[in-house]
């Protein structure tokens, strides 16, 4: 197994750390896994378990090379993945240098939970927690009221708070011990109903009640499958640019990243398979791109079920916002289409209802059902019983399909009025196209050089959260451009918002 030209010389394939003991790279030339990712995931793991700390420089990739007997290409690949993902960084011809760890290359910031994880020196914790920290102290910062443009929230002041809070009470009141037990490890049974005669009706996906499988919205959901689906060596598609969140999530348990490029038929299935045609896992968002809002095409949608029915790939369905459609009949969902059974469909409540109800569902083919079920009981139980309670009765009653049907009403105005300011206020400035489905639009900025994360963090010092596409993307180059959430913003304050925007962008300029 071992067979590298200094093991066989009898001497160790090491990456060299200065005062410290070295680190073996053992290479498996029988498995299938490429050599290069190997490499990539020895270091990598290296880096996470903290055998090799920030600052350590790595040997030149000949060296490495010539010690682990492999191409010199192999090792400049694995370099590339790992400079891809930020955990090392290249000083030129100072050579590379382990990067202080962060999981996901694209949120560059370290924020304060990132830092005091570290300060602390978390004795307890384990070195991958550190790197999730890190990774989660790089995701936007969310401000409790809700501020112009901000993406994926909806109008909460229009949510009918009361009608909600009077099916709660009566709910408690009533409740047996049933409710307030544990509950079955299913979870609420009429909830599960109700909600697989909602995607069925409303989005097209095939489900019974029992191939539902509630979650605390799509962030559990992820994290969910990713425990059950992916391994350490295994290889995970997802979209670039594309839902930062998932690829962190889908990263945690080691299975390496596959950014794969974006156009406006949604992923692009045969470059895919030509970069990872052995994922295990390919994270999708087709009825509504994040974050470039396309819908997938249908001859894209049946490439990526086809592969994936060759290939035994999981695709994950993040079907997050797709209620909201403005023109045309709803898109019915890629989950509605497979017949091979290899779709995880992810619905959410946190835009249709709010994000802090925290509820969320997966459906799975009726194989997996056993072991998603047993695993979320792992993870969590399945209450909060009440809260399911009552969302199934507010969805049996009707008043779901209503509030979504009127917040539809709202947003339609809410996007009309946005474009109309921005015509308006950044005329010369940026342009923006209507988006068919979704809660925000992206300003593309004329400035093609201009740096957008930069207007971006000046912008949220202005009270103005307007996330830059590049925070989104891997490896993906795209023109500068700003996402606009409009589903919480009033009207009357857009303009005085993108007036404030304006300025800031034209003193980055
Ligand atoms: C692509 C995508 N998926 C899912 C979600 C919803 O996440 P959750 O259900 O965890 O609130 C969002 C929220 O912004 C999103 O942008």
């Amino acid at each position: 197994m071992v067979n590298t030209k200094r093991q066989r010389a009898g001497k160790l394939p090491t990456v060299r750390r200065a005062g410290s003991a070295p680190l073996l790279i053992v290479l498996d030339r029988r498995t299938h896994v490429p050599l290069q990712r190997q490499v990539y995931s020895a270091i990598r793991q290296a880096i996470l378990d903290g055998r090799l700390s920030p600052g350590t420089r790595l040997p030149a990739s000949r060296t490495l090379a010539d010690d682990l007997d492999v191409s010199r290409t192999t090792v400049v690949l694995a370099y590339e993945s790992l400079l891809g993902e930020g955990y090392i960084t290249s000083r030129g011809s100072a050579g590379s240098f382990v990067a202080s760890v962060r999981v996901d290359p694209s949120k560059p910031r370290v924020t304060r939970t990132a830092r005091t994880v570290r300060d602390a020196s978390v004795e307890a914790a384990t070195q991958r927690a550190v790197a999730l920290a890190s990774a989660a102290g790089g995701m936007p910062n969310v401000r409790p009221a809700a501020v112009p443009f901000r993406t994926g929230e909806p109008a909460l002041d229009l949510f009918p708070a009361r009608l909600w809070a009077r099916l709660y009470a009566r709910r408690a009141r009533r409740s047996t011990g049933a409710l307030l037990g544990y509950g079955s490890e299913a979870g609420h049974r009429p909830l599960r109903s109700a909600i697989a005669a909602y995607v069925s009706a409303a989005r097209g996906v095939r489900a019974t009640p029992d191939q539902v499988i509630l979650v605390r919205g799509t962030q559990q959901g992820v994290h969910l499958a990713t425990r059950v689906l992916l391994a350490a060596d295994d290889v995970a598609w997802v979209e670039d640019p594309g839902y930062g969140a998932a690829r962190t999530l889908l990263g945690t348990t080691g299975a390496s990243i596959a950014p794969i490029p974006v156009d406006a038929e949604g992923i692009v299935v045969a470059e895919g398979i030509r970069r990872a045609p052995h994922a295990r896992v390919a994270h999708v968002s087709a009825s509504h791109h994040f974050p470039l809002g396309h819908t997938m095409s249908l001859a894209r949608r049946l490439a990526l079920l086809e592969w994936a029915g060759k290939a035994g790939t999981w695709v994950l369905e993040d079907d997050y916002d797709s209620e909201f459609r403005y023109v045309g009949a709803p898109i019915p969902s890629l989950q509605g289409l497979d017949t091979h059974e290899r779709v995880i469909y992810l619905g959410t409540f946190s835009k249709t209802m709010f994000p802090a109800l925290r509820l969320g569902y997966l459906i799975v083919p009726g194989a997996m059902v056993d072991v998603f079920r047993a695993t979320q009981v792992l993870g969590d139980r399945i209450a909060p019983s009440l809260e399911h309670a009552t969302l199934a009765e507010f969805i049996e009653d009707g008043h779901f399909t209503r509030h979504v049907r009127r917040m539809r009403g709202v947003y339609t105005e809410r996007q009309d009025a946005l474009l109309r300011a921005i015509r308006r206020e950044l005329d010369g400035v940026a342009d923006a196209s209507p988006t068919g489905t979704g809660m925000h639009l992206v300003a593309w900025l004329r400035d093609r050089a201009i740096d957008a994360a930069r207007v971006s963090r000046l912008a949220y010092e202005a009270g103005i959260e307007a996330a830059p596409v590049s925070m989104y993307t891997v490896k993906a180059a795209l023109p500068p451009g700003l996402l606009l959430g409009f589903a919480a913003v009033r009207p009357a304050d857009m303009g005085p918002a993108l007036r404030r925007l304006r300025q800031i962008i034209t003193d980055v300029g």
